[in-house]
């Protein structure tokens, strides 16, 4: 069986267009005439990868969560990727702002909720940090793999804030991040603690479960049922990833 290539942080696909351009050990670009943001942009725009995410299968936690969870307002998909988790909140009967920064994500989360109504259904280009939603909107978001790919810490934190502010009281979020606690050995550390740089030097930050667990608390945002933590072997490595459902304070 073909096991997917996976570029260190990101998750799994193919080699990106991104990193073509690298030399010799693989560690850093010998030109380096674009901005992290545009080797990023490059990467998940890219068609492959596009198409990798749209491929993906909604991951069984995210399906017990759905089926075990009241339909009582409207959901946020963060960083909804190819939209596999935009398409499964509509199926289950919420109505769905997905965000994405980046284009090609957006585009292929549209055409697949496209049988979906405007009124049920907004796809949005933007950042996790700039959520284009009221206070206290959603009674469900969705963050799979995105918190991570903040690119300091000030950004990491702002998503953290914004999430809890586009939750109303007693709405919950489903998070799945990597952190720090196993790192792949194609990471190398950035300028701040818990940056670490991509070997296309694309920042993303990773820190340790208790820390994060912590900022969210800060934030409103406690921890409902269990914390799931576990080492996914990707082929950059393993790599740490923290699981769990946080619940808004209030009502
Ligand atoms: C690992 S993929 C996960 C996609 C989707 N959540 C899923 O589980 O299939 C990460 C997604 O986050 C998006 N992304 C990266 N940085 C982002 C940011 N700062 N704000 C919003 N989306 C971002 C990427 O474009 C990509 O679609």
């Amino acid at each position: 069986m073909r096991r997917p290539l996976r570029r260190a942080g990101h998750g799994r696909h193919t080699r990106p267009a991104a990193q073509r351009h690298l030399r010799g050990n693989g560690a850093r670009p010998m030109t380096d005439v674009t901005t992290a943001a545009d080797r990023a942009a490059a990467y998940w725009n890219s068609p492959g990868t596009v198409t990798e995410f749209r491929s993906l299968d909604v991951q069984p936690y995210l399906t017990d969560l759905l089926a075990r969870t009241a339909v009582d307002g409207p959901a946020l998909d963060v960083g909804c990727g190819g939209g596999r988790n935009t398409l499964a909140l509509l199926e289950r009967g919420f109505d769905v702002l997905a965000v994405d920064l980046h284009a090609g994500m957006v585009e292929a989360t549209r055409a697949r909720t496209a049988a979906y109504p405007s009124g049920r259904i907004s796809v949005r280009q933007g950042p996790a940090h700039e959520i284009p939603a009221q206070d206290g909107t959603f009674a469900l978001a969705v963050c799979q793999g995105v918190l991570h790919n903040a690119v300091d810490r000030a950004q990491w934190a702002a998503t953290v804030t914004e999430l809890a502010r586009v939750l109303r009281p007693g709405g919950l979020l489903a998070l799945n991040t990597f952190t720090c606690e196993t790192l792949d050995p194609m990471l190398r550390a950035g300028t701040e603690d818990g940056q670490y740089l991509l070997p296309d030097n694309v920042p993303m930050v990773l820190l340790p479960v208790d820390e994060v667990l912590a900022a969210f608390t800060a934030a409103g945002l406690a921890a409902r049922g269990e914390t799931h933590t576990y080492v996914r072997d990707l082929d950059v490595g393993p790599r740490a990833v923290l699981r769990c459902v946080l619940r808004r304070e209030g009502d």
